[in-house]
C-alpha cells in the first residue's frame, strides 16, 4: 500500500520520529558531502497553484541530492488549470512520475489527488494544513532545545493552516500548545476537537501574553495568508497587538526560541528586532525544510 503525507494526524508518533531520525542522518551526510542517492532515477512532480520560494526550492534541490529529479508544474500552465479533472491528472501523472508534491487551496482536492494516484502524494501547503513545515519546525526545536517533549509552545497570530498543523502535532506528539488568536480568527474547530479527543493539551486564548508566558518556543505566521490578500486591511486592524515583539519575548522563557515559517511581514506578526534578534532561529528552520522533506520523500518513495 502506498502512503501519502497529507496531514500529520494520519501518522503515528513512532512513524514521524523515524522521519526525524532519517532527517538527522541525511542532514549529516549532506554536510559531510557524502552521496546519499536514496531516490536514484526517481522523479517528483511538483504541482503549484500558489506561490512559493522555500517549498519549491527545497523539494527540487532535495530530489537532486537524493539522486532523483523534480518537475515544476505551475497549475496555470498545465491542463489542471484549464479544468482537467483531478482524478484524470492523478492517473496520468502516476504513469510518469514516482511521487507528487502539491501546493493548492483545498485539502479535499489534495485528498482526491491522493485517492486517484498510485504513487505517494505530499501536501506542500493547503488552506487547511502545512505538515512539512511543522515537521521542519519540530526538527529545529530538537536541534536547539535538545527535545520537543519538554517544551511549552506558544502560537500567536492567525488560526490558519500553520496553526491547524501545530494543533495536529500537539495531539500526535503529546506536547503543550497555547494558541492566541484575535476573536473571529480561531483555528478550525474540527481540528481542535479532534486533537482534544486524542488527548492533546491545547489552550486557546485571545491574550498573546497568556500564550507566551513561560513558553520555550514562540511561533507565528502572517496575518493574511495566500488567498486572503483582499482581507489584508481588515486583518491589520483585527490583529493589532498580536505581534511577537520584545515584550512578548520577555514574557516567555529567557532561553526561548522564535520560529516563523517565512515569508515574514516585519512590523505585523513579528517585529524586526525579534526576527533579527538572538532568539530567532528562522533560517535554521527554513534550511530544515530541505532535510526533513528529503526524509519524507525517501520514506514514501524509496
Ligand atoms: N514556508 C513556506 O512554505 O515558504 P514558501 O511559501 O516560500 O514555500
Ligand atoms: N499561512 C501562510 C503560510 C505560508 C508559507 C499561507 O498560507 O500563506
Amino acid at each position: 500500500m502506498k502512503k501519502d503525507f497529507l496531514c500529520l494526524s494520519d501518522w503515528s508518533r513512532d512513524e514521524l520520529e523515524a522521519i526525524f531520525a532519517l532527517t538527522l542522518d541525511l542532514k549529516a551526510r549532506q554536510k559531510r558531502g557524502e552521496e546519499h542517492h536514496l531516490l536514484r532515477g526517481k522523479t517528483l512532480g511538483m504541482i503549484f497553484e500558489k506561490s512559493s520560494t522555500r517549498t519549491r526550492v527545497s523539494f527540487e534541490v532535495g530530489m537532486y541530492q537524493l539522486g532523483g529529479h523534480a518537475l515544476f508544474l505551475h497549475s496555470g500552465t498545465t491542463q489542471l488549470g484549464r479544468g482537467e479533472p483531478i482524478r484524470d491528472t492523478a492517473r496520468v501523472m502516476s504513469r510518469y512520475v514516482d511521487g507528487i508534491m502539491i501546493r493548492t487551496f483545498s485539502q479535499a482536492g489534495v485528498e482526491e489527488l491522493a485517492r486517484w494516484s498510485d504513487i505517494p502524494v505530499i501536501n506542500g501547503l493547503t488552506d487547511s494544513y502545512h505538515p512539512c513545515q511543522v515537521m521542519a519546525d519540530l526538527f529545529t526545536v530538537v536541534e536547539h532545545k535538545g527535545n520537543y517533549r519538554d517544551q511549552v509552545y506558544g502560537w500567536i497570530g492567525d488560526g490558519n493552516n500553520m496553526a491547524n498543523s501545530w494543533i495536529n502535532a500537539a495531539a500526535v506528539f503529546g506536547f503543550e500548545l497555547r494558541v492566541a488568536t484575535p476573536k473571529g480568527y480561531a483555528p478550525d474547530p474540527a481540528v481542535v476537537e479532534r486533537a482534544r479527543k486524542a488527548g492533546a493539551k491545547v489552550l486557546y486564548t485571545h491574550d498573546p501574553r497568556e500564550a507566551a508566558a513561560g513558553a520555550t518556543v514562540l511561533n507565528t505566521d502572517v496575518w493574511a495568508s495566500m488567498g486572503q490578500e483582499a482581507e489584508q486591511q481588515a486583518r491589520e486592524k483585527a490583529f493589532a497587538g498580536f505581534q511577537i515583539d520584545g515584550k512578548v519575548v520577555a514574557a516567555a522563557d529567557p532561553a526561548c526560541i522564535v520560529l516563523h515559517c517565512l515569508p515574514a511581514h516585519r512590523g505585523e506578526e513579528i517585529s524586526d528586532e525579534v526576527i533579527e534578534g538572538p532568539h530567532s532561529v528562522v533560517f535554521d528552520e527554513a534550511e530544515n525544510r530541505l532535510h526533513v522533506q528529503k526524509a519524507i520523500m525517501a520514506t514514501l518513495m524509496a
